[in-house]
């Protein structure tokens, strides 16, 4: 494992409870960081929390609602003093319908999970990490977000939307040491796979040429490096990791 130094980092990272979000956590810890994990499942993440060590608690939050993420922001800088790495991983699949099959309701779950989610963080956090002249944010986007996956034009649509999120906030802080990234993973085999068809499952696979899924791990890698100091020229841009399936 190459080591990405966080020592006396502090990262809030959303969705942290499972899936890529503890992956992440994981390699945040084995960096040097603390982290803040803010999810809804605060059972589950609360657990995490405590499997992974002292370094990490767990905050119950929605990261639709504005003002639960503002009260959950002041209390990671009272118990943490500062936050410097943001990760913008809480997220759903939706249900796999065509369009015309999709409630508008639905339609507009998934977009407020997955874009006004990392809209709302970004907001209540970036004031902060102005004020201290560092941070790094990376936002955790996907495959869909580019290519567009039929029966998910829901998500496809939301993480393309984060997409323009990261290139237009990367842009507004080019001028601090604040970098904004994504990464737009292929599909890797966790919880979220219990929301889609088996078919949608079938259809990601066979659109990977390295023809496997990839794993939480090795997305924790890119984005601990995105998450670092290491990382000091990167703004507004989108790093690919998906097993040779993006063409752009
Ligand atoms: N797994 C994949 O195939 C895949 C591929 C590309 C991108 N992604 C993206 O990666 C991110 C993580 O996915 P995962 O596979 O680890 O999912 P997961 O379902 O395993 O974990 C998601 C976590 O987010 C939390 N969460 C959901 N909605 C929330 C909300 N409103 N407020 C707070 N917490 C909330 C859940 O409780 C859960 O702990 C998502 O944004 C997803 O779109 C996943």
């Amino acid at each position: 494992m190459n080591e990405y130094d966080l020592t006396g980092r502090v990262a809030v990272v959303t969705g942290g409870a499972q899936g890529f979000g503890r992956a992440i956590t994981d390699r945040f810890v084995a960096s040097g960081a603390k982290v803040a994990i803010w999810d809804h499942d605060i059972t589950l993440a609360e657990k995490t929390a405590k499997e992974i060590g002292p370094e990490v608690a767990a905050f119950k939050v929605d990261v639709t609602d504005p003002a639960g993420v503002e009260k959950v922001r002041d209390e990671v800088l009272k118990a943490f003093g500062k936050i410097d790495i943001l990760v913008n991983n809480a997220g759903i699949a939706g249900i796999n319908k065509t369009v015309w099959e999709t409630d508008l309701e639905e339609w507009r779950k998934v977009l407020r999970i997955n874009l006004d989610g990392p809209f709302i963080c970004c907001k209540a956090i970036v004031p902060a990490m102005l004020k201290q002249g560092y941070g790094r944010i990376v936002n955790i986007a996907s495959i869909a977000g580019k290519e567009g996956n039929p029966n998910a034009a829901h998500y496809s649509s939301s993480k393309a939307g984060l997409i323009a999120l990261t290139k237009s906030l990367g842009k507004e802080l080019a001028q601090h040491d604040i970098l904004v990234n994504a990464v737009t993973p292929a599909a890797a085999r966790t919880a979220i796979f219990d929301q889609m068809t088996q078919q949608h499952i079938d259809f990601m696979l066979s659109k990977i040429p390295k023809g496997r899924f990839v794993l939480v791990e090795e997305l924790a890698a890119l984005v601990a490096w995105l998450a670092s100091e290491d990382c000091a020229f990167s703004t507004g841009a989108v790093f690919d990791i998906s097993g040779g399936r993006a063409t752009y």
